[in-house]
C-alpha cells in the first residue's frame, strides 16, 4: 500500500518531523541518501530505533522512495538550504509526476523559493516554501509552520501540516497560509531577525547582571522573577542555561564567548536596508555577534584600553522595564519590515495572523507574542496603541537610564541602546536631516525640498555664491 506523504532528508529536523507525522498517524515514506563508504542505511536504522515508525517505509534509494508515494505526491524537503536543496531538486524533478507537491521547509532564502517555484511550476509541480521554526522539539512536538506559495499547493498539504503544528491558546494549529512566491520564507527570515534581538537583549542584560556582581545563579532567579509579567520560551531558555553546572562551575562561564550565525540575520538585515525599514535592533544583533567573533581583537584592545567598571548603580526595576520596553521596539521594527515587504512585494501579509502562528510552537513565542494578534487586527500603529503607549511612557525612563549608565561604565548594550536610539528619532518631529539634505546639495548639487512651500517643489541653491550671505 503506497503512503500519504514523503519526507527528504533525515537531520535533526527530519527526523522529528517524521516522528511528528507519524505520531499524527499519517504514514509516510522516509529518505535519506546512503552515506558513501558508510555500512549503515539512515532511514533504515531510524525507523527501528522509534516504536512509532512501525509503519513507515525507509529508502536510501530516492526512485523507490518517490515510487512508494500515493499521487498526487507530497513530499517535504528537510536538508540545508543552499545548494544541497538545489542538487537534490535537480535529482528529484525527474522523478516527479504533473502536480506533484514539493515542500521545502528549510532555512532557505526567499529569492531561491521564488527561482525554485518558478523552475517547478515548468514542470507542473506545485512548491510549497515552508518556514519551520521551533528546533527540534518543535520539530517533534508541534512547530510554528509558515507555508508561501500557489494557494492550491498549499490546500493539498494543509491537512498534513496543520495537523502537526503546535497548536495556539484557542487549539487552532500555529501554521497558516502565508502568501505567495517565497513570503513564507521571507516570513521565516524576519522571524530569525526578531529572534537575534531578543537573544541579544537577553545576552545584554546578562552581561549587566554579571558586572553588577550576580553570578549566573542570582541572574537565573531575577530572570526567572519576570516570568509572571513577561514569559517568553527564550526567556526560559535562559534561566536554565544560566542554571546549568559542570562539575563544580557554572557551565555557561566555559563557554566561548564567540557567537557564530548561519545567515538568516544577515539577510534579514539586507532585506531592510534594501526596503528602507530602520530594523535597527536586528541589525545591531548581527554585529554584535559580528563583534564577539574577534576574540582576539578585543582582548588586545582591553589590554590596552582597560575593561569595562563595576555598574552596582543599576538596579533590577530598570533592567526589566528597560527589557520591556526594548522588546516592544524589536516587534514593532520586525512587523513594520514584513509590511513593507508585503506592500512591495504584493503579498498581501496577514500581520494579525502571522503574530497568532508566532505564540506557540516557534523560537520567539512569548506572552507578548500572545498580545500582538489584537494589537496586528486593530490596524493600529503598534507603538501608538493606547497599551502600548501606556507601556512606553512608563518604561521608557528606565530604558534611557540604562543605557546611559552602561555607556558611562563601558558596559557594551548596542540593542539597548538602538531601542532608545530608535524610539528617540521616531518619536522626533524635527530632526537633523535637513542639515544632510543642505550638505547633499552643496557638494553634488542633489537638490533639497522646503518646509515652507509644503515640501512640493525641488530646490538647489548656489551654494559657494550665497556664502555667509
Ligand atoms: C527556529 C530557529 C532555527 C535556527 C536558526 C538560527 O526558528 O527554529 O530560528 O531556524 O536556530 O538556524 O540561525 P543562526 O544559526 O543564524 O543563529
Amino acid at each position: 500500500k503506497k503512503t500519504e506523504f514523503g519526507l527528504i532528508g533525515l537531520g535533526v529536523m527530519g527526523k522529528s518531523l517524521c516522528r511528528n507525522l507519524a505520531h499524527h498517524g499519517f504514514r509516510i515514506s522516509m529518505y535519506n541518501r546512503h552515506a558513501p563508504g558508510q555500512e549503515e542505511h539512515i532511514a533504515t536504522d531510524f525507523k527501528n530505533e522509534f516504536p512509532e515508525l512501525r509503519e513507515a517505509l525507509p529508502f536510501d534509494d530516492l526512485q523507490a522512495f518517490v515510487n512508494s508515494l500515493q499521487a498526487p505526491r507530497k513530499i517535504m524537503l528537510m536538508v540545508p538550504a543552499g545548494k544541497p536543496t538545489d542538487l537534490l531538486l535537480e535529482e528529484l524533478l525527474p522523478l516527479l509526476s504533473e502536480n506533484d507537491v514539493v515542500i521545502e521547509g528549510g532555512n532557505s532564502h526567499y529569492t531561491d523559493t521564488r527561482k525554485r517555484g518558478e523552475l517547478l511550476s515548468v514542470h507542473g509541480i506545485l512548491f510549497v516554501g515552508c518556514g519551520v521554526s521551533g528546533g527540534e522539539e518543535g520539530a517533534l512536538n508541534g512547530p510554528s509552520l509558515m507555508p508561501g506559495g500557489e494557494k492550491s499547493a498549499y490546500r493539498i498539504v494543509r491537512p498534513f501540516l496543520e495537523a502537526i503544528a503546535a497548536k495556539d491558546g484557542n487549539r487552532e494549529p500555529c501554521c497558516a497560509y502565508i502568501g505567495p512566491e517565497g513570503s513564507g520564507h521571507f516570513v521565516k527570515m524576519v522571524h530569525n531577525g526578531i529572534e537575534y534581538a531578543e537573544m541579544q537583549l537577553l545576552a545584554e542584560v546578562y552581561h549587566i547582571f554579571a558586572k553588577t556582581g550576580r553570578s549566573p545563579d542570582q541572574t537565573a532567579d531575577i530572570l526567572g522573577s519576570w516570568k509572571a509579567e513577561e514569559n517568553s520560551f527564550l526567556l526560559e531558555i535562559t534561566v536554565d542555561i544560566l542554571r546549568t553546572r559542570e562539575d563544580d562551575h557554572w557551565l555557561i562561564d566555559r563557554i566561548l564567548d564567540k557567537a557564530g550565525n548561519k545567515g538568516t540575520g544577515n539577510w534579514t538585515t539586507i532585506a531592510a536596508a534594501e526596503l528602507g525599514i530602520p530594523a535597527t535592533m536586528i541589525a545591531s544583533s548581527l554585529f554584535a555577534r559580528y563583534i564577539s567573533a574577534f576574540k582576539d581583537d578585543r582582548e588586545i584592545m582591553e589590554a590596552t584600553y582597560g575593561q569595562a567598571s563595576e555598574t552596582s548603580h543599576i538596579d533590577k526595576k530598570t533592567v526589566f522595564e528597560a527589557y520591556r520596553a526594548a522588546r516592544l521596539v524589536n516587534h514593532y521594527q520586525g512587523f513594520r519590515l514584513l509590511r513593507e515587504a508585503s506592500a512591495i512585494h504584493g503579498w498581501d501579509l496577514n500581520l494579525s495572523e502571522l503574530a497568532r502562528i508566532w505564540t506557540n510552537g516557534c523560537i520567539i513565542r512569548s506572552s507578548l507574542m500572545e498580545k500582538l494578534p489584537a494589537i496586528l487586527r486593530s490596524g493600529d500603529h503598534m507603538l501608538l496603541h493606547p497599551e502600548t503607549v501606556t507601556s512606553l511612557k512608563a518604561w521608557k525612563p528606565s530604558l534611557s537610564k540604562l543605557v546611559s549608565a552602561c555607556v558611562e561604565s563601558a558596559v557594551p548594550v548596542p540593542v539597548f541602546s538602538e531601542a532608545i536610539n530608535f524610539f528617540n528619532g521616531f518619536s522626533s518631529a524635527h530632526l537633523p536631516a535637513n542639515l544632510i539634505q543642505a550638505q547633499r546639495d552643496y557638494f553634488g548639487a542633489h537638490t533639497y525640498r522646503r518646509n515652507d512651500d509644503g515640501g512640493e517643489k525641488i530646490h538647489h541653491t548656489n551654494w559657494k555664491k550665497t556664502k555667509g550671505s
